[in-house]
C-alpha cells in the first residue's frame, strides 16, 4: 500500500541563501519545501545592522515572486563593534529574530566574526533582557584543539558559562554534531535549544574519505564519528521538543567545492525535508518529524505554527546529481542517490 504523509508545513531554522544571482537561483527551493526560513547573516560584507537586515530580506522576498506566502527570518551578524544601540532596535522588527554568533575565522565568510567573546557579554546581558535570541556557532578556533573537539571545547570553555551568567537569555546551539552537544541541551534549561542538519544525521566522518577525499561531504562543524551520529539521531526523533530542524544548506559552486582549497558547506534545500523523512523513517520515528520539522522551532522563537500542510509520498526517486545554476553547478548532499520520500 502506498504510504503518504501530510505535515503541517515545516520552517527551516538556519539557511545561507547568499545574495543577488545566487541567492535568487537557490532561494526557490527553500520557499518550495519551508513556510518561513532563518537566513544567516554571512554575507559579504555581514548583514551587521537592523537597516541592512531589513534590505536583505526585502531583497529575498523580490527574488520569490511566485512563493510569496515565504517569510524569511532575519539575523544580526554579531561583530567585536556591534553596539547595544544596535541591538535595542531588534525588538521593533518581528522578522528578526535573533544574533549570530561565529567565531573569527571559524568558517566560510567568518572573518568579522568576534575575536573574544569574554568581550561581549555586554551584548549578550542585554539581548537577555531584550529577549533576542542568541544563535551560536558553537566551536573554537584554537589551532592548537584537534578539529574533532572543537564543539566540546567550546562547550565546556564558553557555553556553560554563558548560560549560567545569562540564566534568562534564549540560545540555540546551531547544527549540533555531538553527544556532548545532545547532553547539554538536555541538560540544560528550556531557554536552550539546538537546530540539527540532514548531513549531520545521515553521515560520520568516515562519509568524507569513501573511495578518495569527497569534498561535498565538507561542511563545518565537520562531520563526526558514528557514536556521534548516533547521539543526534536519538536527540532529533525523540520528540523533545529542544532539537529542531535547521539544515544549514549552504550554496557553493561546484568549482569551489572541487577545489584544492575546498569551501565548507553542503546544499540540501532541493531535497530537506525529504532527507529527513528517511531519517526518522528508518529509525521508525516517522511521527516525530511534524513536530521536529514543523512545531518546535516555531515555539521555541515564539512564532506562530504555521497552518498550510505539505504531503509526502514514499516512493523512490533520485536526488538530482547536480542543480543547475548559471553556468555552473551546485552538488546537492545526496547527489544521484535513491530516497524513498518525495513531496507532492
Ligand atoms: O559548512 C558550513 N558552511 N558551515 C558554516 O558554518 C557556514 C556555511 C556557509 O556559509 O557556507
Ligand atoms: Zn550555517
Amino acid at each position: 500500500m502506498t504510504k503518504t504523509l501530510t505535515i503541517t508545513t515545516p520552517d527551516d531554522f538556519h539557511v545561507h541563501l547568499r545574495d543577488d544571482a545566487l541567492m535568487a537561483s537557490v532561494v526557490p527551493y527553500t520557499a518550495k519545501q519551508f513556510a518561513r526560513a532563518l537566513v544567516m547573516p554571512n554575507l559579504k560584507p555581514p548583514i551587521t545592522t537592523v537597516d541592512q537586515a531589513i534590505q536583505y530580506e526585502s531583497r529575498i522576498k523580490s527574488a520569490l515572486e511566485s512563493y510569496n506566502h515565504f517569510q524569511p527570518l532575519m539575523t544580526l551578524y554579531l561583530t567585536d563593534k556591534t553596539s547595544l544601540d544596535e541591538i535595542k532596535k531588534i525588538p521593533e522588527y518581528k522578522q528578526i529574530v535573533g544574533i549570530k554568533y561565529y567565531p573569527a575565522g571559524a568558517t566560510t565568510n567568518s572573518d568579522s566574526g568576534v575575536r573574544n567573546i569574554d568581550d561581549r557579554y555586554d551584548v549578550f546581558e542585554l539581548m537577555e533582557k531584550l529577549d533576542v535570541a542568541l544563535l551560536l556557532h558553537g566551536e573554537v578556533v584554537d589551532p592548537g584543539i584537534d578539529i574533532f573537539d572543537r564543539e566540546k571545547v567550546f562547550i565546556d570553555q564558553h557555553l556553560l558559562k554563558i548560560h549560567k551568567t545569562f540564566p534568562n537569555l534564549r540560545i540555540v546551539l546551531e547544527h549540533i554534531t555531538t553527544k556532548d552537544s545532545t547532553d547539554f541541551i538536555l541538560s540544560s534549561s528550556k531557554k536552550v535549544a539546538a537546530t540539527i542538519t540532514p548531513q549531520h544525521l545521515l553521515l560520520n566522518r568516515n562519509h568524507m574519505f569513501v573511495g578518495g577525499i569527497n569534498p561535498h561531504h565538507y561542511c563545518l562543524p565537520i562531520l563526526k564519528r558514528e557514536a556521534h551520529r548516533q547521539a543526534l539521531l536519538s536527540a532529533a526523533s525523540s520528540g523533545n521538543s529542544k532539537f529542531f530542524l535547521g539544515t544549514d544548506s549552504a550554496p557553493h559552486l561546484k568549482s569551489t567545492k572541487e577545489n584544492a582549497c575546498g569551501c565548507a558547506g553542503i546544499f540540501s534545500a532541493a531535497s530537506a525535508i525529504e532527507l529527513y523523512a528517511e531519517v526518522f523513517d528508518e529509525l521508525n520515528a516517522i511521527d516525530k518529524l511534524e513536530g521536529f520539522a514543523s512545531f518546535y522551532g516555531a515555539d521555541f522563537y515564539g512564532l506562530e505554527r504555521n497552518k498550510s500542510s505539505i504531503n509526502l509520498i514514499k516512493e523512490d526517486w533520485v536526488v538530482p546529481e547536480k542543480i543547475t545554476v548559471g553556468d555552473e553547478a551546485i552538488i546537492p548532499l545526496y547527489a544521484g542517490r535513491k530516497i524513498s520520500w518525495r513531496v507532492i
